[in-house]
């Protein structure tokens, strides 16, 4: 007999329950999470050859507004969405029998909300926004933990590197999965239009 727990996720409460602010339920979803692997993500750009980019990125923050994330201004992503400022971030708890995907828009954060972000990331993150650089990349592994080991011992507090960005990625879909480990999985999608959410249930 399958129980609860004994697959996929054990979080079965509201599976039919559409809401009327899924912005709301993703703030509930992803709680403040101060460790270094706060929730991570899937992050989809398009790539400027039209292909998908996709990449894993830690979910700064999150709010009423949508999802923050943190990078560097040189790398691929920036560039992709400078280019098309839209992205599709997913985050899956297969433990609790939870994903979320949020489509939507790009927008970059304040140079002090990036600040901000980048003072809550541990000192090892912190380092590595300096120094992950195509320069040093190219650095054999010794000469790299040498400059490691240089840099922290020599800069006992840091400030955001210039290259350090946040960004916001609006919602205008959500869509929420529910693993039910009694019965089938199911999905609560949600779409933005003039400014209102309208949700339906899809298969999971
Ligand atoms: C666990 C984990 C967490 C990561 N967190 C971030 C992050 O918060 N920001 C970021 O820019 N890259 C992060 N990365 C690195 C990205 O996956 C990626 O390699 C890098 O950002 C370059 O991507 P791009 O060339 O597509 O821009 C993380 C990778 C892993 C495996």
């Amino acid at each position: 007999m399958i129980t609860a727990g004994t697959t996929f996720g054990s979080d079965v409460d509201d599976i039919d329950v559409l809401v009327d602010d899924p912005l709301a339920q993703l703030v509930r979803w992803l709680p403040a999470d101060d460790g270094e692997l706060r929730p991570l993500a899937a992050l989809s750009t398009i790539g400027r050859d039209g292909i998908p980019s996709l990449r894993h990125v830690l979910v700064s923050d999150r709010d009423a507004t949508g999802l923050f994330f943190h990078t560097d201004s040189a790398s691929e992503k920036v560039a992709e969405i400078a280019a098309n400022p839209v992205a599709a971030l997913s985050v899956a708890w297969p433990e609790a029998g939870r994903q979320l995907v949020a489509r939507g828009i790009v927008e970059r954060v304040s140079t002090a909300s990036a600040a901000e972000a980048y003072r809550r990331r541990s000192r090892y993150l912190q380092i590595l926004a300096w120094l992950n650089t195509a320069d040093n990349a190219r650095l054999p592994a010794d000469d790299r933990r040498h400059l490691w080991a240089e840099f922290d011992k020599t800069h006992p507090t840091l400030d955001p590197p210039e290259r350090w960005a946040g960004f916001l990625l609006r919602p205008l879909t959500l869509t929420f999965w529910r693993g039910d480990p009694l019965g089938q999985s199911v999905r609560q999608h949600y779409t933005l239009t003039d400014g209102r959410w309208s949700g339906r249930i899809l298969a999971g």
